[in-house]
Parts: C-alpha cells; sequence; structure tokens
C-alpha cells in the first residue's frame, strides 16, 4: 500500500473532516454567541464529494477518518455518510467527536453504519455550570448520549475536557474520578489560543504540569499503554498483548494515557501547547467547505472544492493531497505568538 509521507517524512495515515461548521451548542471558548458564519448548503461538500475525497485519501494510504464539525450530528444524514465512508477500501477507522447531544438518537444507526468510536466533548459535571458552558441546559441529555454509545459499543468511549482556569479547573478531580467506575478515557485538554480563545487563553489557559499535580490527590497515576499508540507508520496499535509486553520495557515518556490505581477508565493529557507532539502529527484536515489544510495551527489550504466542481477527477485530487503533504508545516508556532487567523475553531474541527 502506498503511503503518503510529508516533507518532513512523516506518514500522513488521518483525516479529519468537518462536515458542517453549525453547531447546536456556543462553548464559550469555540463559538460567538451568533454561531459561525451560515454558510449555505452550496458551500458545503456535499456526501458523494466527500465520499470521493476520501477514496482519493485511501488509495495515498490513509486508513481513518474522523468526523467532526461544528456538530457533526446536525448535518441531517450522517448515518449515510459514515456507511458510504465504511464501505471505501483501505478506510478501517471512523470516528467521530461530538458534543453528545443528539447522541443518545443516533449511536445505534451510527454503529450499525460503521463508526467505530466517538469522542464526546463533556468539560463539566455540573449541570448550571454546563448551561454556562455551552448556552444550553443540555448536561443530562449528553450523559445519556454517552451511555447510549457505550451500550451500542462504540470504544473507546473518548470525553474531551478543554480545562479553564477560573471555569472549571476546580473538577478536575471530580472529573478524573469518574473514571473509577466508569470505562471512559477522559482526556484533559490545554486552551489553545484560537478563534474565540486567543485572548481568553491569557488567563485561562492551565499547563498539563499543573493540572497533573491537582488530580495527584486521587493517588499515582499509573502509565497505562493499552490505549492508543501509533507504529512507525503512524497506525494504531491496538494489540494489548503487544503492549503489556512492552510495558516492562517502556518508560515513563511516551504514555500519554494513565489509570487511577484500580480504575475502570483512563486518563489522557493533550498537551498542544506546552508539548506539542508536532513530530509524530499523521493528519490533514478537510474543512466543511472543502479546504485542505495541512495544519490546524497554521492558515494555508488548497481548495478542493472548486476542482471538484469543474470536474476534477480522483487522480487530480489525489494529486491536491501529494501537495497538502508536501506544504505541511513542521509544526506551530504558539511559543512565538504565532496563531491562526483565518477561521474560528468550529470551522476546522478541532
Ligand atoms: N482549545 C482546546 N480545545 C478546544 N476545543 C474547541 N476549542 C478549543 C480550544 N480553544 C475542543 C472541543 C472539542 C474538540 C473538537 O476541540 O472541546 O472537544
Ligand atoms: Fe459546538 Fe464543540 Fe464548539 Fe462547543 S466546542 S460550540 S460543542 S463545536
Amino acid at each position: 500500500m502506498a503511503c503518503l509521507r510529508d516533507g518532513f517524512n512523516r506518514p500522513i495515515k488521518y483525516l479529519r473532516i468537518s462536515v458542517t461548521d453549525r453547531c447546536n451548542f456556543r462553548c464559550f471558548y469555540c463559538m460567538p454567541q451568533e454561531g459561525a458564519i451560515n454558510r449555505c448548503q452550496t458551500d458545503l461538500l456535499t456526501y458523494e464529494e466527500i465520499a470521493l475525497i476520501v477514496r482519493a485519501a485511501a488509495d495515498l494510504g490513509l486508513n481513518k477518518v474522523r468526523l467532526t464539525g461544528g456538530e457533526p450530528l446536525v448535518r441531517a444524514g450522517m448515518v449515510d455518510l459514515v456507511r458510504m465512508l465504511a464501505d471505501i477500501p483501505g478506510i478501517d477507522d471512523i470516528a467521530m467527536t461530538t458534543n453528545g447531544m443528539l447522541l443518545a438518537t443516533h449511536a445505534e444507526a451510527l454503529r450499525a453504519a460503521g463508526l467505530r468510536r466517538v469522542n464526546v466533548s463533556l468539560d463539566t459535571l455540573r449541570p448550571d455550570r454546563f448551561a454556562r458552558i455551552t448556552s444550553v441546559p443540555g448536561f443530562h441529555k449528553v450523559m445519556a448520549g454517552i451511555q447510549a454509545a457505550y451500550e451500542v459499543g462504540l470504544r473507546p468511549i473518548k470525553i474531551n475536557v478543554v480545562v479553564v482556569r477560573g471555569v472549571n479547573d476546580d473538577e478536575l478531580v471530580d472529573l478524573a474520578a469518574m473514571t473509577q467506575e466508569n470505562d471512559w478515557n477522559i482526556r484533559f485538554i490545554e486552551l489553545m489560543p484560537i478563534g474565540q480563545s486567543t485572548d481568553l487563553s491569557e488567563n485561562g489557559y492551565m499547563s498539563i504540569r499543573e493540572i497533573k499535580e491537582r488530580i495527584a490527590v486521587l493517588g499515582p497515576l499509573l502509565p497505562d499503554i493499552r490505549g492508543e499508540f501509533l507504529d512507525g507508520d503512524g497506525c494504531p496499535i491496538k494489540a494489548n498483548s503487544l503492549a503489556d509486553s512492552m510495558a516492562d520495557s517502556l518508560p515513563n515518556g511516551p504514555a500519554r494515557y494513565f489509570r487511577l490505581p484500580d480504575a475502570r477508565g483512563t486518563i489522557g493529557f493533550i498537551s498542544p501547547v506546552s508539548d506539542h507532539f508536532c513530530f509524530d502529527c499523521n493528519r490533514l484536515r478537510l474543512t466543511s467547505d472543502g479546504r485542505l489544510r495541512p495544519c490546524l495551527l497554521w492558515d494555508d489550504e488548497l481548495d478542493l472544492r472548486t476542482p471538484l466542481r469543474q470536474g476534477a477527477t480522483i487522480d487530480d485530487i489525489r494529486r491536491l493531497f501529494v501537495e497538502a503533504a508536501a506544504i505541511k508545516p513542521e509544526g506551530h508556532r504558539l511559543s512565538e505568538r504565532k496563531v491562526p487567523t483565518g477561521r474560528i475553531m468550529s470551522e476546522i474541527g478541532g
């Protein structure tokens, strides 16, 4: 199988697809209260266009896609899109990042269509605070969504917690403790200075180091390598036995997943700001209006929609993927205060 590589020899295996920039929430760090610029339907890639792009990507060895938004489940027919992508040879992992609000309704059909797993954004366990963060009183619906996803067998269940000082940092221990009883992977994410958060991050940012210190009261965090690891080709390794056999030889360094003693679930730490992991980045992004974006934190993009609508073939799209990989930057420059300005988070899909 061909393997697309970027200019720094990183294998490109993973495409994140934003299917809409609309969202039924207004998380203050992500979206302006008035919502995203409302794109008209014709700006969005159609499902047929997305499927063709994914076929081109699969030809180049990409094997994993994630559907994001905005909120992917507010776009009608998402189950059909999952089914179309699951039918593409070479695509063996389809995941979704969702705010969970509509998940209870769709979990079963999504699973049947070929979705493997979900990441659900959940920044608080307090219903009133939830409503303040998202502008929607939907806490119980989201919890029901997570439950439904688990029951239909979407695994692993990952919960994304964006930590904002002064907003939810007093709940880090409660959130981490959820893994004691639940087979969830709770992932604490550093607030990135992007879109709505560009100024907010000044005071709201909290480093993973500090987050770890706060949750240390729950007991030692034991490195857990049964989580997702990437092999040299950027493919996820999920073999427990392999991981177990490596457990003794691995230093603590590479583990981004941890387990509290006797906990059912795991805790992950995502440090895009303090300790970026650009060196093994294996992804490209597709925006809802059809731009291929080599890096979340750079504004550069290649337009796929215009050529597609002018009759581009799958070969042409493959060439654009090769071009996008070639201009993928080595890493972001947040430490030099270089932030992307072109789009808000919900247009890119995190
Ligand atoms: N910093 C970090 N994470 C963010 N997300 C949205 N905006 C930011 C930000 N500024 C997260 C959402 C979601 C994922 C797609 O991105 O909470 O979990
Ligand atoms: Fe919607 Fe997710 Fe942005 Fe919140 S973080 S507004 S749920 S896209």
